[in-house]
C-alpha cells in the first residue's frame, strides 16, 4: 500500500482531520523510527482496527539525558518508510526538531508525577517529562484516535495512559504485547548496539524475569525483595551485565507491594550490556490468584 510521508505539522493535522471528516477512524503509532518487528506489530494492529493507520517517526531530543545516546540513535527514514508501508501504514509524520519546535526549546513541559518517581524515572531523570511532552503534542496534533504503544516500555505505557486520562485527551490508548526474538530477547531499536558476543547473552534479561515469575507462580514466594534479589542475581551472574534495577511493582501505582498477595504484579528489569541499555518486563500472577 502507498504511504504518504509528511514533514509539516499543519499538513499532518489537516490530513488526519480530513480522514475523520470522511468518516474514517484513525490509529496512531508514535515511534522514534529505526522500525523493527515490534513497531510493525503495532502498525499492523492499528491497520486492522482502524480505517487509517498513521505513524510518527521522530527522535525526540527531550527524552534523552545529556550523557545518553541521542547522537548515536539509529536513523533510516527510507527503510522506515518501506517497513511502515509493508505493515499497512498510510500516513507517516517525519518532521525535523525545527518543524516540531519552531520557536526553539519548548517552555512547556508535561509532567506526570507519582508513576514516574521510580525505575526508568529514577534511572533517567527528565526522561518521562520529555516523553509526555512530545506525546501530548503529537496526540494534540493528531486529534481523536486510538494510539498504540508497546508493553515493552511498560512504565511509559502507564505514564502515557495516565496523562491521557488526566487531560481528557480524545484518545484511546491501546497497549500491545512485547514482540520477542526466538531466544526471548525483546525487540528494541537499541539491540543494534550489541556486538555478536553481547547479543549471544542478551536474552538473559528475559530469562531472569522468567525465573522471578516462576518464584511467584510456582514456588508461591510472597516477599517482593526476595524475588527482586533473585532476578538481579540471575542477571548479574553474566558479568557483562551491569544491573540498573530489578523490581516487583503493583501495576496500578508502580510501587513495590508489601507482599505479593492475591493480585497480578509486574516484574521489571533494566541493565547495561556493552553500549546498550536494555529493559524488559513481564506479568506474574501469584498462585493464590490463579484459582
Ligand atoms: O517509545 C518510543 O519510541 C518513544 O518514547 C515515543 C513514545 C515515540 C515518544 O518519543
Amino acid at each position: 500500500m502507498a504511504i504518504e510521508v509528511i514533514d509539516d505539522l499543519a499538513t499532518w493535522r489537516r490530513a488526519l482531520d480530513a480522514s475523520r471528516s470522511a468518516g474514517l477512524s484513525v490509529g496512531l503509532v508514535p515511534t522514534m523510527g529505526a522500525l523493527h518487528g515490534g513497531h510493525m506489530s503495532l502498525i499492523r494492529r492499528a491497520a486492522a482496527e482502524c480505517d487509517v493507520a498513521a505513524l510518527t517517526d521522530y527522535v525526540n531530543p527531550l527524552q534523552f539525558g545529556p550523557s545518553e545516546d541521542l547522537g548515536a540513535y539509529p536513523k533510516n527514514l527510507l527503510r522506515d518508510r518501506e517497513l511502515a508501508a509493508e505493515a499497512g501504514a498510510q500516513l507517516m509524520l517525519a518532521p525535523s526538531p525545527e518543524q516540531v519546535w519552531p520557536d526553539g526549546e519548548p517552555s512547556t513541559s508535561v509532567r506526570v508525577s507519582g508513576l514516574t518517581d521510580r525505575l526508568e524515572g529514577e534511572a533517567r531523570p527528565g526522561h518521562f517529562d520529555g516523553v509526555t511532552t512530545i506525546v501530548c503534542k503529537l496526540l494534540s496534533l493528531s486529534g481523536p484516535c486510538r494510539a498504540y504503544f508497546g508493553e515493552k516500555d511498560y512504565q511509559q505505557l502507564a505514564v502515557v495512559s495516565r496523562m491521557v486520562s488526566d487531560l481528557s485527551l480524545p484518545v484511546q490508548v491501546v497497549g500491545c504485547p512485547t514482540v520477542r526474538e526466538v531466544d526471548g530477547l525483546a525487540l528494541s531499536s537499541r539491540n543494534a548496539y550489541l556486538s555478536p558476543d553481547e547479543r549471544a547473552v542478551a536474552s538473559r534479561l528475559y530469562h531472569s524475569l522468567l525465573a522471578g515469575k516462576r518464584l511467584i507462580e510456582e514456588d508461591a514466594v510472597t516477599d517482593p525483595a526476595c524475588v527482586e534479589a533473585a532476578i538481579a542475581e540471575h542477571l548479574g551472574a553474566e558479568r557483562r551485565f551491569s544491573v540498573d534495577y530489578a523490581a516487583v511493582v503493583d501495576p496500578a501505582d508502580f510501587k513495590r507491594p508489601e507482599r505479593i498477595g492475591s493480585g497480578e504484579v509486574r516484574l521489571l528489569a533494566a541493565a547495561r550490556l556493552g553500549k546498550a541499555r536494555l529493559i524488559d518486563n513481564m506479568a506474574a500472577t501469584p498462585a493464590a490468584a490463579q484459582q
